[in-house]
């Protein structure tokens, strides 16, 4: 009997493209799927975006869409990068469809009718001139401990203190700049510290189905510690309007946090392949979603990486369980991917590696997944894309062991014997395709077990007994000598035969390989039981190079950092800053504060008033000042200016100036009118020098 595999990845965020952390992720899960059908099982592979949740609403919002017209943009970018790395999703949907909407409302009912649903009242920042709670993300402010600007509202960036929003000192909303206020509302919480859900988590989390270190570290988090604190919670899945996320059943203006329905999306997508008749048309598939989902026989395999172990370890399969359904068989933790010696990414300095421009600079896919499948193992460890290791293992293993073993063979077959193999092999020739053939058991078993490492290392041995198989025989010298073709024949078709062989084994790490060797060895699309038999007499097609090797070049361009962005020349208030003065310069300048003591009207002038001025100098001060158009001379009376103190004195129509007060306004004052005079900040006073 087939196995039935539901298989999905993390849904990624619909707030950006993929990243390098995506592809690995889905490398890693589709190498695993194509492994498993071509075992001969079933499989339905399904991914959808993420789309809810404050971030990407007010992402939305700051480029003037609808959030959901948003999601979609981002959602049309998906397909080159899936299409590019040979990602085999049999479906793609989003966790804002209907399915989802219905589900997660349906799972919702089902844990209140559990009695798992609690409403309190919660104490949060609220952002008055938003109108909108702020998540721990939005709220910036001096950080309580070493008093560091702008620090986010859960940890300081300087000094590594970990508090609460609440404790941050001159709090700002990071949305509007408004001192956020707290607000009590009432939330809705999935009462996960029900002695129900701890029994029944302690034992699914221990029971031996996850990864060793991932069990480990969700016992830590069950244990409280000495004061008490830690061990599980209750879990807040309610956030306020405005939220971009769905409705929680008769609980207006509630919405579920986007946590709690990110995973459903991963039923909703398998319920929407079925809607779309996928199953049928693959698997002839009759049965419904729900009697499909009801079959104890289905097996859930889930993919993540290790940063949202949490949520799919402990709420999803609590939230599964007591809503009555059926639970994943496999939660599958990878770690993070790191570029170039765990160099932080940052696209700017080009040290991230960018999927799409490694398509476009004509990299080939296959040896992304090459690389990937040969660091990865079935633990929870980061991985390093190392450049010299990259071409190193591309170069010398995958294209040095494997495809040359084609390219040393197939040009005589094609040559002398019409592309005719021969199933006439001696004994030396069976023995080696014998142990290949014996090498696959172990090969599946590691592929089951996730242990791409060392498949990739168990099939390059096989590959190393062949070289050395050609090296031995030596091909290239048998076709020199007058009377050795059979010879000749029988070690080229052992070289294809076995090549035949390794391609198999490699298949699911090198779709597009295997697709371009199934047509040049002209056979049928290769499966792991077409490595009992061998070809035999066959005729083969006309080898074509397969795979180039990787050049230096290529990743020296892959890593560049892109051109700086040429950004149109801004001219703020209307005109270029003026050039580049010294400090000595500046100080030339004497600028003080100044009491305006008197204004007025000055006869005769459209543009002047005359203004009376105290500098702290015990005596005033006439300035003719051009700003009768902006203001009243009563409105001026008894403020403080700034006053260019040490401007040479000028004589005007209307009398002396002995300095000149500092105004704003726009280059273009035509278009842009206006004109507003400085006004220091309380405190200062008459004579103080401005520096
Ligand atoms: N939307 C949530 C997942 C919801 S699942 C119901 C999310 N999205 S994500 O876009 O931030 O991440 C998607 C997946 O990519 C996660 O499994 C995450 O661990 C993985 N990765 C993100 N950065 C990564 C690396 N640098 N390396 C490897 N995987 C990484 O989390
Ligand atoms: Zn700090």
């Amino acid at each position: 009997m087939p196995r039935q595999l539901f298989v999905t990845t993390a849904l990624p965020y619909a707030n950006g493209h993929f990243h390098i952390g995506h592809i690995m992720e889905y490398i890693q899960a589709d190498i695993w799927v194509r492994f498993q059908r071509m075992q001969g099982h079933q499989v339905h592979f399904v991914g959808a975006d993420d789309a809810h949740g404050a971030p990407i609403m007010i992402a939305a919002q700051k480029v003037n869409k609808t959030p959901q017209q948003f999601v979609a943009d981002i959602a049309a970018g998906r397909k080159p990068y899936l299409d590019g790395f040979h990602i085999s999703f049999d479906h793609w949907s989003s966790t804002d469809s209907p399915e989802n909407h219905e589900l997660a409302q349906a799972i919702y009912r089902e844990l209140k009718a559990q009695g798992l649903i609690d409403v309190r009242p919660v104490e949060q920042f609220f952002d008055p001139e938003k109108g909108m709670f702020l998540a721990d993300r939005f709220i910036k402010g001096e950080c309580p401990k070493c008093a560091a600007k702008d620090q986010y509202g859960d940890s300081c960036e300087v000094c590594g203190a970990v508090y609460a929003p609440t404790e941050l000192k001159n709090p700002y909303s990071s949305l509007s700049g408004a001192t956020p206020v707290l607000k009590t509302s009432d939330h809705y919480f999935f009462r996960l510290s029900d002695q129900r859900c701890l029994d029944f988590l302690q034992a699914w989390t221990q029971d031996g189905k996850l990864q060793p270190a991932v069990s480990k570290k969700i016992k830590e988090w069950f244990t409280k510690d000495e004061n008490g604190e830690g061990g599980l919670g209750d879990w807040d899945i309610s956030r306020d309007a405005p939220y971009f996320g769905i409705e929680i059943p008769e609980a207006p203006g509630k919405y579920f946090y986007v946590w709690l329905d990110a995973p459903i999306g991963y039923l909703a997508s398998l319920k929407s392949y079925f809607a779309a008749g996928g199953p049928k048309a693959r698997y002839g598939e009759t049965r419904s979603f729900d009697e499909f989902m009801a079959d104890p026989q289905v097996e859930q395999v889930h993919f993540i990486g290790k940063d949202i172990t949490y949520f799919h370890t402990l709420f999803w399969p609590a939230m599964l369980k007591f809503s009555g359904r059926k639970l994943p068989n496999q939660v599958n933790v990878h770690g993070f991917m790191t570029v170039n010696n765990g160099e932080k990414m940052s696209k700017s300095r080009g040290t991230g590696l960018d999927p799409l421009k490694y398509l476009s600079l004509g990299m080939n896919p296959e040896w992304l997944r090459y690389y990937i499948a040969a660091k990865l193992n079935a633990n929870v460890e980061d991985i390093d894309f190392n450049k010299d290791d990259f071409m190193a293992r591309v170069n010398a293993d995958l294209v040095g062991k494997f495809v040359n073993i084609a390219s040393r063979a197939a040009g005589f077959i094609a040559k002398r014997f019409e592309g005719k193999l021969t199933a006439a092999i001696g004994d030396e020739g069976k023995a080696l395709l014998v142990a290949l053939q014996a090498g696959g058991a172990s090969i599946v078993r590691q592929y089951e077990a996730r242990e791409l490492g060392k498949v990739l290392r168990e099939i390059m041995l096989l590959a190393d007994r062949v070289n050395e198989y050609v090296d031995a025989n030596k091909p290239w010298e048998l076709a020199k000598q007058e009377g050795l073709d059979a010879r000749l024949q029988e070690v080229c078709s052992v070289c294809i035969e076995a090549f035949r062989l390794l391609s198999i084994y490699l298949k699911p790490v090198l779709p597009a390989v295997a697709a371009n060797v199934e047509a040049f060895l002209k056979v049928e699309p290769l499966t792991f039981s077409d490595a009992d038999k061998l070809l035999g007499e066959h005729t083969i097609g006309a080898y074509q190079h397969l795979m180039q090797r990787v050049d230096a070049k290529m990743l020296d361009a892959l890593f560049e950092a892109p051109p700086a962005p040429v950004v149109e020349a801004v001219k703020p208030g209307g005109e270029d800053i003026a050039p580049t003065i010294t400090i000595d310069d500046f100080v030339k300048v004497d600028l003080r504060i100044a009491r305006i003591v008197n204004a007025e009207h000055v006869e005769g002038s459209t543009k002047l008033l005359r203004l009376t001025l105290d500098a702290g100098e015990g005596r005033h001060r006439n300035v003719f000042s051009g700003i009768k158009e902006a203001y009243q001379p009563e409105q001026l009376i008894g403020k403080l200016t700034v006053l260019v103190a040490n401007l040479a004195p000028r004589k005007m129509k209307f009398g002396v100036s002995e300095g000149m007060v500092l105004a704003a306004s726009h280059a273009d004052e035509k278009a842009n009118p206006g004109v507003y005079v400085l006004e220091p900040f309380p405190g200062a006073e008459p004579g103080m020098r401005i520096r």
